[in-house]
């Protein structure tokens, strides 16, 4: 029989010794490092994101577990006797850009889940590594930021609403006339530049909604995020409204709204123009 896992510790493990590695490399991000290639997920890798991902896999093996990795950095790859009792989903790094220009914003991605599929993760952690914040969901049992269970926003209306929308995209001449009337009617549009930190915000009501259409989104930096979102009441559906789900791959692609609640949601989705 499968044996009953308790992910959130060991989770928080994988924070810890990830933090404690990479600790001497935020000293010098401005020395040249050679160059590694390119990620599974299409972006080069930078030895930052490279040593944080070691320190989950390194972490993950002390505990003798059996899982497939479905990494940013790495792509997917097997561990232990049975790799497809647990899948892993990391972004070792999300907001690499701000953490190599020192803008305080970037974090860890985990999720597990029992299939390479979104809708099957059942742990989350998302952690600011600059602020020190830990968000976590367990399905069925909430969320939580450092252990308190935390809640979406209440605002219905856009006008006094904080709404994310990243638009970080060189196809913006054809994504941004979509959001043209959602942004004239709101007063306070942000990209804050990691989007899995993004998401965790608008699950405990720091904002309201989060926006990305791109098409340029990759699952491993929204799965955690996604169960975190959803244990915390807020709502995550395509720009369509229909229910989210991707197969859990680097090179996934996802497009999503995300808001507090079920009122603001459906007011982003009627001023969100069709593709
Ligand atoms: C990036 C961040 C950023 C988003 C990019 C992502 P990365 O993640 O989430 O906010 O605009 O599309 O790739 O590359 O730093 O893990
Ligand atoms: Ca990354």
């Amino acid at each position: 029989m499968k044996k009953q896992i308790d992910w959130l510790p060991i989770l928080i493990q994988c924070r810890d010794n990830l933090k404690r590695q990479i600790a001497p490399l935020l000293k010098t991000l401005k020395q040249p490092k050679p160059s590694l290639g390119i990620g599974a997920g299409g972006d080069p890798i930078k030895l930052v994101d490279l040593t944080a991902e070691n320190a989950i896999t390194e972490t993950l093996k002390e505990y003798g577990l059996s899982f497939t990795l479905i990494s940013e950095e790495s792509g997917i790859k097997n561990y232990g006797e049975n790799p497809e009792e647990n899948y892993v989903t990391v972004d070792p790094i999300d907001g690499t850009t701000n953490l190599m220009r020192g803008i305080p914003f970037y974090a860890t991605s985990i999720a597990v889940s029992t299939k390479p599929e979104l809708t099957t993760v059942h742990t989350a952690m998302v952690t600011d590594l600059f602020h020190g914040t830990t968000y976590t969901a367990k399905k069925g049992e909430g969320a939580q930021r450092d252990n308190k269970k935390i809640i979406p926003s209440e605002k219905v209306t856009l006008e006094d609403a904080v709404v994310g929308i990243d638009l970080n995209t060189y196809r913006a001449s054809e994504v941004a006339p979509r959001l043209t009337s959602l942004i004239e009617k709101t007063k306070h549009i942000r990209h804050l530049g990691a989007n899995a930190l993004e998401l965790c915000y608008v699950a405990d009501g720091t904002t309201d909604a989060f926006i990305d259409i791109r098409g340029k989104l990759r699952t491993t930096d929204t799965a955690a995020a996604w169960l975190i979102i959803n244990e915390a009441g807020a709502k995550i559906t395509t720009p369509k409204g229909e229910p989210l789900n991707a197969k859990l791959d680097p090179k996934e692609k996802l497009t999503f709204i995300a808001a507090a609640n079920q009122k603001i949601h459906k007011t982003i989705l009627s001023l969100i123009k069709e593709a």
